[in-house]
């Protein structure tokens, strides 16, 4: 017999592998600290193919963007439901749903997502409008003078109930504030350890996570939810079909929840964040909002309530652009896919390599949003680096070669978030409600906001530390 392992025997054609000293580990935690830091040395060292031993796993980093769509393109031989079927269920506690015991039931969740899109968007979007204007009324509008927050907590509470309001109804026992402050909470502890689930750590060893995801299912039986929206009534259908029990069901909408908030908080976060500290961006991305609603006969005071449909969110184009470059900046997932088989990886004309069944492909886009080539100075926040001649920018270049895939916060092919569209509307309703009710400042005495490495490869990377800043009612 002949020894093939991927340990000692590196097959003819096969990317470089960097293992690391530690056996199982490999190079888990160096990625864990500064995953561009790490990447970027190894593409130094080794070009823009490599594989890297992590956590007893080999994963062949994609580092040049301009090859995502032959990856993308070999959707035979690189899966990606393989893997969120592998890592989704033990995160969030439900069985697979592309499994050969329930037949169909993957194909009506996927065509499930497009509730989420086309004119499905619109009244998603309207409800979305109103429940934020809801909190807002009841939570921040009521007072004069100036108040202090903490920025990532007060994004995380307006958004956090919004959403839930939106895409669950109201809970029919509880009362508004009693029901969500607790989900909040233990939304916020199962949060903090999803980089350990996701990357499988097995729940048993995360101290009390089980029970506070038990709880978090159990919120989401049927009994207590009194309007679903579309997408999540159809999701409930085809679990009913299937005679499944209830608590797979709660689990799933306990993950479509997470999906919903668990990048849209920090990336509100960060549009916010941004906005604040450039205040001659904000007056710009005001002025904008003002002039929308002007222009459809809108004269906007402090006392009404706003209301943002559809079309005029769609002519925010400088708050659309401020929203991106946010992205741009704190956006560090990892677009993944597993080999089905030993293939051969085709990239272009005159370069291959060789893949092995069970190995996971990744793209990181991070490294491009960072990428000094396609970004001037891309660590600078530059409001209307999306926007030209009052339309959407999308000529970006790298190597005289224009790209298709330059801002991928929401991944690409097959595993594209199909909530993008709504996240970025719901993202302009909290920015324009903000920006119209409220003037806004930093406190003094703060260095400026980090982000907190510990997510990367999860999504959108959370601030190190949360910021203060004032917000008083604008005399309009
Ligand atoms: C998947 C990003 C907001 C629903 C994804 C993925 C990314 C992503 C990168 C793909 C994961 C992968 O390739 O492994 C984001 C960001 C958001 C956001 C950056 C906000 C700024 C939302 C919202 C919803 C949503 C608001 C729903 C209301 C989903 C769902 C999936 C997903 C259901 C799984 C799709 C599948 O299994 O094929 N998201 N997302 N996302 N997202 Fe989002």
């Amino acid at each position: 017999l002949q020894c093939d392992c991927a340990v000692c025997c590196r097959r003819e054609n096969e990317p470089p592998l960097i293992k690391g000293w530690i056996p199982f580990l490999g190079k888990a935690l160096e990625f864990r600290k500064d995953s561009l830091k790490f990447l970027l040395e190894q593409k130094r060292k080794h070009g823009d193919i490599f594989t890297v031993r992590m956590a007893g796993k080999d994963v062949t980093f994609v580092m040049d963007s301009s090859l995502y769509p032959y990856i993308i393109k070999h959707g035979r031989q690189l899966d990606f439901h393989k893997f969120s079927d592998k890592v989704s269920p033990a995160t969030f506690g439900y069985q697979p749903v592309h499994s050969k015991l329930h037949p169909g039931l993957k194909e009506q969740i996927h065509r499930s997502f497009k509730l989420l899109q086309g004119d499905n968007l619109t009244p998603l979007t309207e409800s979305m409008m109103g429940n934020l204007m809801l909190v807002f009324r009841h939570d921040h509008l009521g007072h004069s003078g100036w108040r202090s927050g903490c920025m990532y907590q007060f994004c995380l509470s307006v958004m956090f109930e919004a959403t839930l309001l939106t895409l669950f109804g109201r809970p029919a026992a509880a009362r508004r504030r009693t029901g969500t402050n607790a989900l909040m909470d233990d939304f916020v502890k199962f949060d903090n350890k999803f980089p350990h689930l996701i990357t499988e750590v097995p729940i048993w060893l995360l101290g009390g996570t089980r029970a506070v995801r038990q709880k978090l299912i159990n919120y989401f039986l049927p009994d207590r939810m009194s309007h679903l929206t579309n997408i999540l009534k159809e999701v409930s259908e085809s679990f009913t079909q299937i005679n499944n029990t209830l608590s797979p069901l709660s689990a799933y909408h306990f993950a479509m929840l997470w999906a919903a908030l668990g990048n849209t908080v920090p990336a509100t976060f960060w549009a916010m964040y941004y906005l604040v500290s450039h205040p001659e961006a904000l007056q710009v991305v005001r002025q904008e909002i003002q002039e929308v609603l002007s222009l459809s006969g809108v004269e906007f005071s402090s006392d009404t309530n706003v209301k943002l449909h559809r079309e005029q969110l769609d002519k925010l184009r400088c708050l659309e652009s401020a929203i991106k470059e946010s992205l741009r900046l704190s956006s560090a997932s990892l677009n993944v896919r597993m080999a089905l088989e030993d293939f051969s990886l085709r990239l272009g004309e005159s370069r291959s390599f060789a893949i092995r069944k069970g190995d996971a492909i990744a793209m990181y886009p991070r490294t491009t949003h960072l990428d000094p080539e396609i970004y001037e100075e891309p660590k600078k926040f530059r409001f209307d680096r999306y926007v030209h001649n009052g339309a959407e920018k999308t000529d970006f270049y790298k190597d005289d070669q224009k790209l298709k895939y330059y801002l991928i916060p929401f991944g690409s092919g097959v595993s594209m978030c199909p909530g993008r569209h709504f996240a970025i509307n719901e993202i302009k309703q909290f920015l324009s409600l903000l920006l119209l009710y409220f003037d806004l400042q930093l406190e003094d005495g703060q260095s400026r906001a980090e982000f907190d490495p510990s997510r990367s490869g999860v999504g959108i990377l959370p601030p190190s530390a949360d910021v203060r800043f004032r917000y008083r009612l604008r005399v309009v």
